[in-house]
């Protein structure tokens, strides 16, 4: 056996080692080379983590909302039924410091011919986000739907991750009633980026919750495409939705689908859903489809929970 190299010798010398003057020369010179290099070594990493923190990590300035309200008003309503409106939106919002975002349906270029005015919740909420560019949670709540139980924080009522997890329903077809596309299950909470309900028909675009992120503008991009726009889909930015989830697996795979009720009571029976019909107490009472039937008047089916809200803004159970 041969050995090319002798084995190095170490840098520390045994303490009983004789100590010629050149070689404490050499320790020293090594020693301040050894303490150069981890100078510069720690140098390094302060600027790689500086650089690091400033791009990616972003500082979320203070007082900045967790959560954005946003809701987009048909002005053809009665200016009192908008100021109501308006009212139960702005109270749920300061309870918990979160901002609210109104804009008109009018507000936003639908293309040529214009899609339907309900198409304009998808620019909206992207309007919102460059508002709020530090916001975790964008909340897009239905003009036709009011807060009912402002106490619940939508944190602790919706968007805790263990929280989540234990509301999601997995497995189940993603447009009912027997889509082959089924919800994923083994998602975790922190994970998902849109949380969303279904009544008896299909998905609901009247209640829903985005996570800010590059992953909400692709999706909101290409919601609004202008091919899903022009297409005259029945059920217009609904069925767009429909069609987004169920063909695009980097969609489904960040969505969480939840009891209806949590977010989306229904005023009148849910349509083939017993369990999403409004109960006192719940968070959200929407009086779906109260505007595509001439038979109808949003206002005045309204008014009796709008006088229970007031009733129970004024109890002063602000809590939880
Ligand atoms: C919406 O319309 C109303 C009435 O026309 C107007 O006063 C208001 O400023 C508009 N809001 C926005 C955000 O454009």
């Amino acid at each position: 056996m041969h050995f090319a190299y002798a084995p190095r010798k170490t840098s520390n010398p045994p303490p009983y080692a004789a100590r010629s003057p050149k070689s404490q020369y050499l320790r020293r010179s090594r020693l301040q080379l050894l303490g150069l290099v981890a100078a510069g070594a720690l140098f390094s990493i302060w600027l790689l983590s500086t650089l690091f923190r400033s791009s990616s990590a972003r500082k979320i300035p203070a007082g900045t909302p967790p959560v954005v309200l946003v809701t987009t008003i048909d002005r053809r309503a009665s200016p009192a039924s908008i100021a109501n409106i308006l009212d139960n939106r702005k109270d749920y919002a300061f309870r918990h410091g979160y901002a609210t975002f109104f804009a008109n349906t009018s507000d936003y270029d639908l293309g040529v011919p214009p899609a339907p005015d309900s198409w304009s919740k998808v620019p909206a909420l992207r309007h919102a986000m460059t508002l709020y560019p530090h916001s975790a949670f964008f909340f897009y709540l239905s003009q036709n739907a009011l807060i009912m139980n402002p106490s619940l924080s939508l944190e602790r009522h919706v968007l805790g991750p263990a929280r989540l997890e234990s509301l999601m329903i997995v497995d189940k077809p993603v447009v009912p009633p027997d889509s082959v596309i089924k919800t994923f299950s083994h998602l975790k909470g922190d994970r998902i980026n849109l949380v969303i309900t279904q009544d008896g028909e299909g998905l609901s675009q009247e209640s829903f919750i985005l996570r800010r992120g590059n992953w909400a503008k692709y999706f909101l991009d290409s919601w609004f495409d202008p091919l899903y726009r022009s297409y005259n889909f029945q059920k217009a930015e609904g069925h767009a939705l429909e069609h987004l989830v169920q063909w695009h697996g980097t969609v489904l795979a960040k969505l969480a689908l939840i009891p209806q009720r949590t977010i989306n009571s229904y005023s009148r029976d849910s349509s083939n859903n017993k369990d999403g019909t409004y109960h006192e107490g719940d968070f959200v009472a929407n009086f779906h489809g109260c505007d595509r039937d001439g038979n109808r008047n949003c206002e005045k089916e309204m008014a009796p929970l709008m006088t229970r809200w007031r009733e129970i803004r004024d109890s002063g159970t602000r809590r939880v």
